[in-house]
This record gives C-alpha cells, structure tokens and sequence, in this order.
C-alpha cells in the first residue's frame, strides 16, 4: 500500500517481541470467567465430562492445525500448549502466536459447541486468554507440565470431597470448613468412610487431565494386488489421560520432546511478562488471518461485502460492551483497532493478556453472530484473528493513528474498486494492475468516472470511509407517574459512523477520547 505521511506511525511506534531462541515455547490459555460461563451453561460440578471433551476436541484441533505444537495438557478450563524447542512459527513474534493460538481454539470451541453441547444453546461468547513462557531446557518444561498435573490432582481430589458433602446436605461453607487443613491421604480416607468412594476409581480424565500428543500408529495406507492391507506406521493425534509426572510417559515417547542440537546459556528469564508503559494509550488491532481465502470460500462480494462489514462492525459493538475501557474503535476491510483509554488498567496492563482476551473475544463473536448476518451461508472455514498491542503516549499520535488507517482504508479501497470495475469489464486480473500501476489519486477517480460513468464520491461511505465506533450520550424521556411531566434521563449508547476522522470530527465529538470514566 502506498506510503502516506502517516505512515512513521507503524515505523516508529510498532515493533515485536520474540521469544528467545532455543526454548520450548509454552502458550497457556485459560478460559475468562470460567466459573460465570460454566454457571451460566450448567456444567456438571465438578467435572462436567462433555465440556472437558469440548476442550480436548480444541486441542486436537490444534496440532492438527499447528504441526509445531508437540504436546497439549489441559485441565478445567485450561490448556497448555508446547511448541517445540526450536521452532520459527511466525519468527517466535509473541503476539503472532499467543492471538492465533487462542483466536484458533476459541473458533473451534465455538464451531464444535454443538457436537458436545446438542442440547445446550452457547448463551454469550466463551473467550480465553493466554501467555507465552519460554523453558530452557528439557527438565523445565517437564517440570511446568508435571507441577500442571499436580495441580490437576490437589484440585481435583478438593473439588471431589467438596462437592460431595455439599451433595450430601453440608453448607458450602461448612463443606470448606470439614477439609481445611487435610491432605490427600485424610481426603481419601473421607471419600472412602463416608461415601464408599474409592478416589483411585475415578475416571482418568478427572484425575489426570488430558495429555494430547502424536502417536505412532500401524495405518493401512493401500490394499495390494492379492487383497493385504499394507499398514505403515503414521503419526495420529491422540488424547490420553495418564501420569506424566513420572519418568515412564517420557522414557517410552522420546520423540515429543526431542531436544535440539544446540543448547544455549543465555536463556535465563522464564515468563517475563510485558507491561505496557503507564499513561500511554493502547491501541489493539485485530486483522483476519489468510481472508482471501476466507473470502473466497465464503463468497463473499467484492471489493466489499456489506454483510461482512456490517458483522465487524457488531463484533466491534460487542467488544465496546466488554471492554468498557474501550473509548474508540475503527475498522475497515478485515481488521479493526480498538483505542483503550490512557489509564486503563485491564490486567494491570499485561500485553499477552490484553491482546489475547481482545481477538479471542472478537473472534468469539464473529463466530458466533455470523448466522445472524449470514442465514444461508454456513461458515465453513474457522475464522482467525490476530492481535498487535501499540502504545502511543499522546492522544494527537493516536488521531494521527487512526487517520493513517482510514488513508489506508481510501487508498485500498479505490484501488479495489478501480481494480474490479476493470476486471468486470473484461480485462484481466494482470491487465488491470498494469493500467492502475504508478495512477494517482485524481487518475483514478478520473478513469471511474470516464470508462464507467461512476462518480467514486457516491460510493457507500462505510467503504470509502470506514467504520468508526464510540460511545454517545442519548436522553431518553421517562413517563413519570401520574401523568406529570416526563423526566429526562441520560444513557449512553453505542453508534457507529462512516466519516472523515479528521481534526473537525475530534473537534465535534470533544468527549470521545477525554470521557474516561
Ligand atoms: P479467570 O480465569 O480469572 O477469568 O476466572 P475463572 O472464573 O475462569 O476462574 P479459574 O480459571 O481460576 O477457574 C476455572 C473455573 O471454571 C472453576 O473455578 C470452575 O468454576 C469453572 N469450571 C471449569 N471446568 C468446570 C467443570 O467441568 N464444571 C464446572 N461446574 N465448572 C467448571
Ligand atoms: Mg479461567
């Protein structure tokens, strides 16, 4: 796309972080507000096993998807995912793979609600978040997926008790009180004496999570000519519900973590999280991930599909309702940044965890109104969203920010339109790009309206402008009782508009960026 003046922008304020080299990459994610969510979906306490399937199907899902994931364990609404050792998945840029992982799951857990759930409507958008920690070596990463499972255990075994003397007729409270201070062995012994429960015979699942991992298995690839299978052994993705603690799991399946040829010193930091610097304004920008292909598959109108638009601009609505912090959004195309106001401080401003939740929640979205929008269309392809965090310290860089953007969106927009007017008039993909290379602006407007008598100004400003989205005062007049005059009261309400985001429309809407409340 052509360099606007406003394009320093993404040179001097935008720059990734990598992970260090030689490190197994571990992704976590884990569900945001779980414990509404399962409420809400009635789970099962405490181990409702179709919702824990729904989350090993997630993470099959994913090495499938991610041949560079080795390893998956999960517990609750939780899942770890090992890349291995020296993996160059999107160059290790963290927000890369920390939104696309968790963009990827949440898409699947959205799309495969049914399979698990045919009985049970997805009442709001599940949503994850996730963080990237690097290990250095092969004892550390065992060590995070032994001290997971241990976890699994301590709670599992808790929420086990628990809930049986809640089932039983104890308070919760008192349910608490009855196992401070125990420990495994006393737990045991309570399920067993009270309630003939031998902890051992619970199902695996529960008590060990789910360990997700290539295996080697005999595959019959083709029949021969005398009618003999000929079986060769394949990888093929598999969950299993066993000790990983120990050294017997790893002894008899050394290819998961095979060790690279390299061992470095340097790395030393596990999990440093970024902070986002104070007082700066953050700006998330989610963009689609390989959309041309999406919209291919979807047939979706070009260059712009008002239905699809119109579902960004929703999924935006809804992530302005989330995120009250959100002051601002803008989007066109497939993509959409969102302005968090400068003293936010949704979770304590940690990037992984602020990007993550956002294009997860997006993405949660999209998902799940697209049949709103699309009726007789089937989503056929999960859609994924990536995520940058930007910080910009001054409110006139984040106008300039944004001003950038929708240049961004015109040029791209007349270009396509130019582009495709061409190609339904008859001329090649290639013919077109060669009449429209080095036009300027002017040209372009010129050669719409001569070859096509289109004047490019009347073109629907959702797309030459964009979408924008903000927050706006309305009054709304109550009925007061007894037919007296009615009283007025202030709401705020959340509107979306397609216009110039120039110096007149800030002046216009002063309270937008200042109404931090
Ligand atoms: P954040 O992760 O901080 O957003 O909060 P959260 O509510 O998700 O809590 P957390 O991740 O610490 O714990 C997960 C919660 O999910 C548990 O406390 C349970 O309430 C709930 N949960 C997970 N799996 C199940 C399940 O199988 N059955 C039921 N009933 N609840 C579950
Ligand atoms: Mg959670």
């Amino acid at each position: 796309m052509a360099n606007s003046e406003y394009e320093y922008v993404k040179r001097e304020f935008e720059f990734d972080r990598r992970l260090p080299p030689s490190n197994w990459i571990v992704v976590r994610i884990d569900g945001c507000h779980f414990h509404r969510f399962s409420k809400i979906h009635a789970f099962e306490k405490p181990n409702d096993e179709n919702a824990l399937r729904l989350m090993n199907a997630c993470a099959t899902a994913m090495l499938e998807k991610f041949p560079d994931i080795v390893f998956a364990y999960g517990v609750s609404d939780e899942y770890s995912f090992v890349f291995r050792e020296e993996t160059e998945f999107y160059h290790r840029r963290e927000s890369k793979i920390l939104s696309l992982c968790v963009s990827y799951f949440t898409s699947v857990y959205v799309m495969k609600w049914k399979d698990f759930f045919p009985n049970k409507e997805l009442k709001e958008p599940p949503y994850f978040d996730a963080r990237a920690v690097c290990y250095p070596n092969l004892k550390t990463i065992r060590d995070y997926l032994a001290w997971r499972q241990v976890d699994c255990h301590i709670n599992n075994q808790y929420n086990t008790c628990f809930w049986m003397l809640v089932k039983s007729g104890k308070s919760e409270q008192a349910a608490q009180l009855a196992l401070k201070g125990t420990f495994a062995k006393d737990k045991n012994e309570l399920l067993a004496q009270q309630f003939q429960i031998n902890y051992d015979d619970e199902p695996a699942m529960f008590r060990k999570g789910s360990s997700v991992y290539r295996e080697k298995v005999e595959t019959t690839v083709k029949i021969d000519d005398y009618g003999t299978p000929i079986k060769r052994p394949r990888l093929k993705v598999t969950v299993a519900h066993v000790d990983i603690i120990g050294p017997e799991f790893w002894e008899n399946h050394q290819h998961i973590l095979r060790e690279g040829k390299f061992m470095h010193e340097f790395v030393k930091k596990f999990g440093i999280d970024r902070i986002l610097p104070p007082c700066n304004w953050i700006v998330v920008r989610i963009s689609g991930c390989q959309f041309d292909q999406f919209s291919i598959i979807h047939s979706l109108d070009k260059p712009n599909d008002e239905t699809a638009l119109r579902l960004m601009n929703a999924s935006a609505s809804l992530m302005m309702e989330q995120y009250p912090d959100i002051v601002f959004g803008y989007g066109f195309s497939n993509e959409y940044s969102f302005v968090f106001h400068e003293k936010t401080e949704l979770y304590q401003r940690q990037e992984s965890l602020i990007l993550s939740s956002c294009s997860s929640y997006f993405t949660s979205c999209y998902v799940t109104k697209w049949k709103e929008f699309s009726p007789h269309k089937e989503l056929m392809q999960t859609p994924r969203f990536e995520a940058v965090a930007l910080c910009y310290p001054k409110l006139k860089i984040v106008c300039e920010y944004l001003s950038w953007r929708q240049a961004e969106c015109h040029a791209g927009n007349q270009y396509n339109t130019c582009f495709w007017m061409l190609v339904k008039s008859g001329k090649s993909e290639t013919e077109a790009h060669e009449i429209l290379k080095g036009t300027l602006s002017k040209d372009k407007n010129e050669l719409l309206f001569q070859q096509f008598q289109m004047n490019y100004n009347n073109e629907p400003a959702m797309f030459r402008k964009g979408s924008c989205i903000y927050r706006r005062k309305v009054e709304e007049f109550a009925e007061a009782e007894g037919g007296d005059n009615g009283t007025a009261r202030e709401r705020w309400d959340v509107k979306v508009d397609h216009v110039d985001l120039g110096p007149g429309f800030w002046r216009k809407h002063p309270w937008i960026m200042t109404n931090c409340n």
